[in-house]
């Protein structure tokens, strides 16, 4: 079963490409999740998790483009949690290539969390700013 699936009523922002980005982010995180659990491991984890971080950039590239476009006015506050996000995610790859640290159910649990909750509560706020407007 996939780690988290995707719902338009519960997650989408409505903007289509932004939703096509999360749900993709989503994909991503379930396939590190697949390769966990049969054990794929070396194989099919590294490009995975460069896949994800490749993603996870050019997503919030795109998602500040629009709140800058809308007029949003928390596009700072905003940004600054896609950009620790990146960091974390860029220092644990670091740390993953080197051999320092392995990926474990925890790292992707907190993955998909950190995910879902910036979407819940942090995108959903230019959602409702645009509905507004
Ligand atoms: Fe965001
Ligand atoms: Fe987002």
């Amino acid at each position: 079963m996939a780690l988290v699936q995707w719902n338009e009523a519960k997650y989408s922002v409505h903007e289509e490409r932004i939703d096509t980005q999360h749900e993709t982010l989503f994909e991503l995180i379930n396939r590190l999740h697949d390769s966990m659990k049969e054990g794929r491991s070396k194989e099919s984890i590294p490009p995975t998790l460069e896949a994800l971080a490749a993603y996870t950039k050019q997503h919030f590239g795109y998602e500040e483009g629009y709140m800058k476009r809308v007029g949003y006015p928390n596009l700072e506050q905003h940004r600054a949690q896609h950009q620790e996000f990146v960091h974390t995610v860029e220092s644990f790859i670091s740390d993953y290539n080197s051999g320092k640290v392995g990926l474990t159910f925890q790292i992707i649990n907190y993955l998909k969390d950190w995910l879902v909750s910036h979407i819940l509560k942090t995108d959903k706020q230019y959602d409702e700013f645009v509905a507004q407007k």
